[in-house]
Order: C-alpha cells, then sequence, then structure tokens
C-alpha cells in the first residue's frame, strides 16, 4: 500500500493541483509558516531576527528542477545577491547558504558541467565573506552527480557542506567516505518518496540507520551537522558528542526555519549551536509539499486552514 507520503508527493506532481494550490490565499498564509519571505529583504530581516535570538542560520533561494540555462543562472544571480546581502551583517559562517543543483541545471543535458560551472562562483563568494555553500541532497537518482560536484568543489573549497539521507542503504558507505578531516556533513532522514530497492520503507529503520550514520559522524574527525528536529535523536547526538569529547564548535543541530522553534532556542540556550534552514522565494511549492509530506500534523494544520479561513 502507497504510504501517505508516497501519495502526496505523486499528487503534488499533477499540474492542476500546483496551479489550485500556488493561487489560494490561504494557502499562502500557511506557507508564511515555513517560508521567511518572497524578497531576498524579508529573508535578511529573518536572518537579523534569528542571530540575534542567538541562532545560526543557513539561507535557501527556493527553487528547483529549472529547465533551462537561463534560468540556471538566475539561480546562481540570486545566491550571488544573497551573499551580497549578508555580506555588510559580518556574520561569517554564522550564516551560511544552502542550494540544491537541480536549480543549477544539474539535470538539464549536460547538466553536471553547467551545474559546476555555476555554482562555483556561489562558492568563491561565500568563501570571500568567510562563509560557507552546503550542497542540499535531492532525489536518489542524483546522489552520484552531487557528490561528484561536492568533490570538484572541496578542491579548492574544503569547507563545503554535503547532506547525506540515512533512508537510503548506500549512505552507511557514504557517511564513511565523508568522515575525513574538516568534512562538513549534514545528516537527515530524506524528504523524498524513494523505492525499497533504493531505501529503508520504515520509520524504525530510517531512524535507526540515521543513529548508525551519526555515530560514525560524530567518532570521525569531520563536523556534523544534525539535520532532524526529531528529539530522540538530537538526544542521541548530544550523548554522542559529549561521549566523544566534543566542543560546542565542532558539531551543530541544523532544524527547518518555523519547524520546533521553541526547541530551537532551548537548545541554543543550552549552548548548542543550532542552525536554522531559511527559505525564502517565490517558488515554494516543492518545499511546501514535501513539509506537509513529512509530517500528517502539518498536513491537518494546512487542511484546518482551509476550512476555517
Ligand atoms: P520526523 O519528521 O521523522 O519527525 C520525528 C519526530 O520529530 C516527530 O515524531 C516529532 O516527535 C518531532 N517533530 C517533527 N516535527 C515536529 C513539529 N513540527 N513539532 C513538534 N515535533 C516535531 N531532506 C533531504 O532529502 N535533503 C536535504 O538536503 C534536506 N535538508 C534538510 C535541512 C535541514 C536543516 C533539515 C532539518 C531537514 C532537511 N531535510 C532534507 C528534510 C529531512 O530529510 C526530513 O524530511 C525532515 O527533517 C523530517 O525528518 P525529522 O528528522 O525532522 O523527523
Amino acid at each position: 500500500m502507497l504510504s501517505q507520503k508516497a501519495l502526496l508527493l505523486g499528487a503534488a506532481r499533477r499540474p492542476a493541483l500546483r496551479r489550485a494550490l500556488v493561487g489560494t490565499p490561504v494557502t499562502r498564509q500557511v506557507v508564511d509558516r515555513f517560508v521567511a519571505g518572497e524578497t531576498l529583504p524579508q529573508a535578511l530581516d529573518v536572518v537579523r531576527r534569528l542571530t540575534g535570538e542567538g541562532l545560526a542560520v543557513t539561507l535557501d533561494h527556493l527553487g528547483e528542477d529549472v529547465t533551462d540555462r537561463a534560468e540556471a543562472q538566475r539561480s546562481r544571480d540570486a545566491y550571488l545577491a544573497a551573499l551580497d546581502g549578508l555580506a555588510p551583517l559580518g556574520l561569517g559562517r554564522r550564516a551560511e547558504v544552502s542550494v540544491k543543483l537541480s536549480a543549477f541545471g544539474q539535470a538539464l543535458p549536460g547538466g553536471e558541467d553547467l551545474a559546476l560551472e555555476l555554482v562555483r562562483p556561489v562558492v568563491e563568494a561565500a568563501a570571500a565573506i568567510g562563509t560557507t555553500v552546503t550542497l542540499d541532497m535531492e532525489d536518489s537518482s542524483t546522489v552520484d552527480a552531487t557528490l561528484g560536484t561536492l568533490a570538484e568543489l572541496r578542491r579548492d573549497h574544503p569547507e563545503t557542506g554535503a547532506v547525506l539521507q540515512s533512508a537510503l542503504h548506500r549512505t552507511e558507505d557514504d557517511v564513511r567516505a565523508l568522515a575525513t578531516p574538516g568534512s562538513r556533513v549534514r545528516l537527515v532522514k530524506g524528504a523524498y518518496d524513494e523505492p525499497p530497492s533504493v531505501a529503508f520503507q520504515g520509520r524504525d529503520e530510517v531512524d535507526a540507520a540515521y543513529a548508525r550514520c551519526l555515530g560514525v559522524l560524530m567518532r570521525g574527525p569531520g563536523y556534523p551537522m544534525v539535520g532532524s528536529h526529531d528529539p530522540r535523536l538530537v538526544s542521541v547526538a548530544q550523548r554522542l558528542a559529549a561521549e566523544y569529547g566534543r566542543t560546542p564548535d565542532s558539531w551543530e543541530v541544523q532544524m527547518l526555519y518555523g519547524i520546533r522553534p521553541a526547541e530551537q532556542h532551548r537548545l541554543a540556550a543550552e549552548g548548542v549551536c543550532v542552525r536554522a534552514y531559511v527559505p525564502y522565494g517565490v517558488d515554494w511549492y516543492g518545499y511546501f509539499v514535501r513539509r506537509l509530506a513529512e509530517r500528517p500534523a502539518n498536513l491537518r494544520f494546512f487542511l484546518r486552514s482551509l476550512v476555517t479561513t
């Protein structure tokens, strides 16, 4: 039987549903809970607020699956503008950026070269203001290409971050390969609907794989970034960090903007480095649907708003 996640992500690909959701004012209100605004100035206001409250941030210009080179170039330009906007704030690594390579043309013909060509100036601009770029991970068909681009970028910019998804069978090997000195790796469960041939299907299996991967990262010489809202896994991370003598500046927890904000602040007040993933931009549909698919409560919140507004 199809899971709720598979059903929702499948239905969301229908253009009619997309048009209906994007065009509904009430959707916009719900989206605002997860998205920091449509414009860069709005996103920078959120960055100022969150960093003023003691969090670090990673800024994501929303967009994915571009269909031509010009669109991919616009993604690059949006990130260069974001880094220009971050520069005067002087936040260094407390404000970094996350990119999806599909927004840089990865899926177009010759797309791996194009994505590398367009993302490189973003990585250089980030380094010039003392910060970093993390390459988000998309569906399983893109993992090899994304890790290939990561390896190229790390030649000159070893600080470039990677994301690995515990749901995928291959990830324990990938985690070992990336647990190298200074290597920044965000570990997440995985937001995409994947077949049993490549991914664990049960929550418990995904969580157990997450804990195993976390052990490898925490024991290793890299910089683990714990991307999860799951209280059990965050405590496992804290316990492992203590066990392996990690200092607060040698690992971090990351959560999405608008999800468990009180917990983000509570952990930060305890001395944990907490980074909020802050998405902004007009192309919020794919991001929003993945958030609905992750959690029945998010879906219920959305459906309730449709009937009560
Ligand atoms: P999950 O959704 O399984 O929730 C586990 C538990 O956490 C819940 O049972 C509940 O106890 C608690 N919880 C979760 N949400 C809550 C809420 N709103 N309120 C209260 N409790 C809540 N994915 C990907 O494929 N590629 C990527 O590049 C990224 N990048 C990324 C960055 C960051 C910073 C994060 C946090 C996540 C991602 N993800 C991602 C998404 C990730 O793969 C995953 O889909 C979501 O984080 C949801 O999984 P969780 O680990 O949060 O737990």
